[in-house]
């Protein structure tokens, strides 16, 4: 097991509301690492902590090894973490093309390979190269915008609800990218949709009114409706 991301005691204010008050949770390399909890737990607000958009006043974030609590977010994407907001953040005027082409930093070899691979993982996306992002539908926008975090030489995906507002069967074929990508690289997937969640994360770690409450492997939390109920609302 290698340890690729580790969040220590994170506390993170917008405003002058104390919004995560010690959040740690790790992620090991070629996993899939849950963030759970309810509406407004502070699952968002983690992943844009990482990524510097609302920096932490307290705590580490190591990233392979090295601290990136307090770098500008330009410096920690390019140490090759991508980010995959709740809202997408695809440019609904621009087409799928020239949404990809906007996301990759630097075009070389790597880059090539990395936009053929996504593009066999979504075909609907080359299907629809000429096509507007805004007249995307909800499953192709979420796979146009896990496109775009992934085409750079990024071995850290960050991924805010993708399932949100989507078909069941749209789900299925997200969650089955999300699964094969797996491969490829680390995932920190945020999401409520449990079967979702359950079905392809190794671990989870619960997030509860800004902080971090409970922790273990995927398969704890399948056979623990108790803890389901008492953190997600689910059983
Ligand atoms: N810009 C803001 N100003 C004030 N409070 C905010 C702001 N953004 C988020 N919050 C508050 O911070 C808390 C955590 O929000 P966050 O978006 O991280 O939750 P979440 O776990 O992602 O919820 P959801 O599942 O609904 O997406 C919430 O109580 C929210 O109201
Ligand atoms: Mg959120």
């Amino acid at each position: 097991m290698t340890l690729h991301l580790k969040v220590e005691g994170i506390e993170t204010f917008i405003d002058q509301f104390h919004i995560l008050q010690g959040v740690s949770f790790e992620a090991q390399k070629g996993e899939v690492t849950v963030l759970l909890g309810r509406n407004g737990a502070g699952k968002t607000t983690t992943l844009r902590s990482i990524m510097g958009l609302n920096p932490p006043t307290k705590g580490s974030i190591e990233f392979n090894g090295e601290n990136i609590a307090g770098l500008a977010t330009y410096d920690i994407a390019g140490k090759g973490i991508g980010y995959v907001p709740e809202d997408q953040g695809i440019f609904g005027e621009l087409t799928v093309e020239e949404n990809m082409k906007v996301a990759i930093k630097r075009e070389n070899e790597e880059t090539k390979e990395r936009l053929e691979y996504i593009l066999n993982l979504f075909p609907d996306l080359k299907q629809f190269w000429k096509r507007k992002g805004g007249n995307l539908s909800g499953g192709q926008k979420q796979m146009l915008s896990i496109a775009r975090a992934y085409v750079n030489n990024n071995d850290l995906l960050l991924i805010d609800e993708p399932s949100k507002g989507l078909a069941p069967i749209i789900v299925e074929k997200v969650m089955e990218s999300i699964q094969e990508m797996k491969s490829k690289t680390t995932i920190v997937l945020v999401e409520q949709n449990f079967i979702m969640a359950s079905t392809i994360g190794d671990r989870f770690f619960i997030i509860d009114d800004g902080r971090m409450v409970h922790r273990g492997e995927m398969q704890e939390l399948k056979e623990n409706e108790q803890l389901r109920k008492q953190y997600l609302g689910i059983a």
